[in-house]
């Protein structure tokens, strides 16, 4: 096969390629540049349509996966999936498809997520002792399941399958933005086991959480007046001056009510 059949299908690519070759592949290997850029780049889908168009039309199932091109190779060229044509490893990037980039398409999509439909019979046993789940699961699992992405997880577990190690359910759940605090509050060290409390949750809420024992006496020296911007994230100021107006006795109140008495 030609090597212009993929990497100049058009004689538009020619002219570009030609340009690569005299700018930028020319002059680096005249200077002694480590790296000679060039050919990967403008391998387009066109060239391998001249060849492959009828092939894809429908459902394929090679090597134990299945996939249907017009509906999922839509939106990515050829190359994302299949950089490895032509040259199998030896590409410096071999950059191939993982069942991660189907499922987080077919859960955005809301098609299917059964397993038999992409897994056909023939599976090869070297599909388990790669990719990103065999990273996750494999014998270094409890130290590296944290690692993958883990909107992946929800494919194979529930999230309440972590919450007997973890004691939350993850990944956190949507509205967790306002749900956290209860969670929180009931035991900060189910939190503090993953995120660090001074770089993640003090910046965010601008004072200490759940607000210390002695907060109240304390807040008037805390809060640079009812409009503090760090007090009004979470506070409308009308509760602040619903308080003062019932409670404050102009130098007179060194130790205020609590709420509620
Ligand atoms: C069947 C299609 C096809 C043919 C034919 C082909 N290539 Fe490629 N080539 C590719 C693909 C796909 C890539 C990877 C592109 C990417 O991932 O960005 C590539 C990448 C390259 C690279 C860059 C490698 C790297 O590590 O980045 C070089 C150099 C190259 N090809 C040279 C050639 C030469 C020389 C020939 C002819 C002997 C040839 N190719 C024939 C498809 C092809
Ligand atoms: C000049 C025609 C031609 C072009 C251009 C071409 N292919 Fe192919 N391709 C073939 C042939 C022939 C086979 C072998 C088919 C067989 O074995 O039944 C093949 C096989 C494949 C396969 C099957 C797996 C494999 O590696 O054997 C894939 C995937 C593939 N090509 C992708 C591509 C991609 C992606 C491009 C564009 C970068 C491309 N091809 C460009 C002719 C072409
Ligand atoms: C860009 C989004 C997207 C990506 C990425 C994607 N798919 Fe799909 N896929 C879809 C959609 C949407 C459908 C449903 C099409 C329909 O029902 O007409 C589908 C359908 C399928 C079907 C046919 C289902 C059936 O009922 O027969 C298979 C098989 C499949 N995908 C496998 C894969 C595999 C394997 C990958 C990864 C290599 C993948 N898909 C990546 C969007 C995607
Ligand atoms: C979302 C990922 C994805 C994209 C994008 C994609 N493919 Fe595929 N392709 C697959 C998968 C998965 C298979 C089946 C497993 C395998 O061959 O590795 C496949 C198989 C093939 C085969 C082999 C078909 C057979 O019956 O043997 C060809 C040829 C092919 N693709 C060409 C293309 C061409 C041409 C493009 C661009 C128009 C393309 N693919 C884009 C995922 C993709
Ligand atoms: C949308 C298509 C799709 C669905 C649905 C799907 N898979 Fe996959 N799966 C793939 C693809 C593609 C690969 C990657 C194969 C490779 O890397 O060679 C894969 C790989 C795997 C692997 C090998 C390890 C890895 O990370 O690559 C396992 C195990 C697996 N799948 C199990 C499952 C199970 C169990 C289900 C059902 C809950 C499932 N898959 C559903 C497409 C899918
Ligand atoms: C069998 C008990 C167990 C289950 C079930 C479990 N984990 Fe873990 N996880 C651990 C342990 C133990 C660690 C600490 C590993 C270490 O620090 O070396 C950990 C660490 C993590 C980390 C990294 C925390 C850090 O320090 O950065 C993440 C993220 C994580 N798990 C996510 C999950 C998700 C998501 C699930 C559910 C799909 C899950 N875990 C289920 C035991 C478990
Ligand atoms: C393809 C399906 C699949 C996906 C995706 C998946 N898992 Fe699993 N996972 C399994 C299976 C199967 C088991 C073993 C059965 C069991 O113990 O429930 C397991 C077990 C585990 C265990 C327990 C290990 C033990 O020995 O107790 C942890 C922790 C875990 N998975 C974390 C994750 C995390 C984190 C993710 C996302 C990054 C994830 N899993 C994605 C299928 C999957
Ligand atoms: C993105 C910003 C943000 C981050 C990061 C954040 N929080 Fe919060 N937190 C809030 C907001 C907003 C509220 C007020 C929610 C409400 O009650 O309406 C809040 C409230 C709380 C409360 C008070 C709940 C109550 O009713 O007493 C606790 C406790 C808490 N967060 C703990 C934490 C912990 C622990 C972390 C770090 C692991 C954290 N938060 C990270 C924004 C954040
Ligand atoms: C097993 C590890 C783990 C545990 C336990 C955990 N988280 Fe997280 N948390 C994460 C990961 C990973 C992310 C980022 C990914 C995501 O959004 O899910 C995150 C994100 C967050 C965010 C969003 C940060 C932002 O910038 O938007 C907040 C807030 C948060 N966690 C609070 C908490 C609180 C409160 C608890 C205790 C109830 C807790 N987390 C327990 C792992 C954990
Ligand atoms: C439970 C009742 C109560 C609530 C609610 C309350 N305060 Fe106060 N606040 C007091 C009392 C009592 C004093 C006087 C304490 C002292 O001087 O020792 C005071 C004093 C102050 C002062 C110093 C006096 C002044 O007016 O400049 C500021 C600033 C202040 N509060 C801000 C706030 C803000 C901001 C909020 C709302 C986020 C708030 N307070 C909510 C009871 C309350
Ligand atoms: C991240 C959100 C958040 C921020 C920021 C925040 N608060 Fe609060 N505050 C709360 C929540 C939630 C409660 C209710 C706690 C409860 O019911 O236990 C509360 C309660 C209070 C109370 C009543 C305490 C009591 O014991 O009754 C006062 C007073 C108060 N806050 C003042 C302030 C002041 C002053 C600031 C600014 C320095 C501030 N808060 C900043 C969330 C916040």
């Amino acid at each position: 096969m030609r090597c212009t059949a993929c990497h100049a299908p058009t004689s538009a690519d020619r002219m570009g390629m030609a340009g690569r070759v005299v700018t930028r592949m020319l002059p680096a290997a005249v200077a002694g540049a480590e790296e000679v850029t060039g050919p990967g780049e403008g391998v387009a889908d066109d060239g391998c349509a001249s060849c492959h168009a009828s092939d894809i039309e429908e459902v394929t199932d090679r090597d134990g996966i299945r996939v249907l091109h017009p509906a999922c190779a839509t939106g990515s060229p050829c190359i994302d999936c299949h950089g490895d044509a032509a040259h199998g490893d030896t590409v410096r990037v071999r950059r191939t498809y993982k069942m991660e980039s189907c499922t987080a398409c077919h859960q955005a999509e809301k098609a299917t997520l059964e397993c038999d439909v992409c897994h056909s019979a023939h599976t090869q046993h070297e599909r388990l002792e790669r990719g990103p789940w065999q990273v996750t699961h494999g014998s270094q699992w409890s130290q590296t399941h944290g690692l993958g992405s883990l909107r992946s997880c929800g494919v194979c577990h529930p999230s309440d399958y972590c919450v007997r190690c973890h004691g939350t359910a993850l990944p956190h759940p949507p509205g967790f933005g306002q749900s956290h605090g209860d969670e929180a509050a009931q035991g900060l060290s189910v939190c503090t086991a993953c995120h660090d409390a001074d770089t993640l949750c003090t910046p965010c809420h601008g004072v200490e959480m759940p607000h210390p024992v002695g907060f109240l006496p304390e807040h008037s020296s805390i809060a640079g007046g009812v409009e503090d911007p760090t007090c009004t994230r979470c506070h409308d100021t009308d509760e602040c001056v619903a308080c003062h107006v019932r409670h404050v006795h102009p130098g007179n109140a060194a130790q205020p009510p609590r709420a509620g008495d």
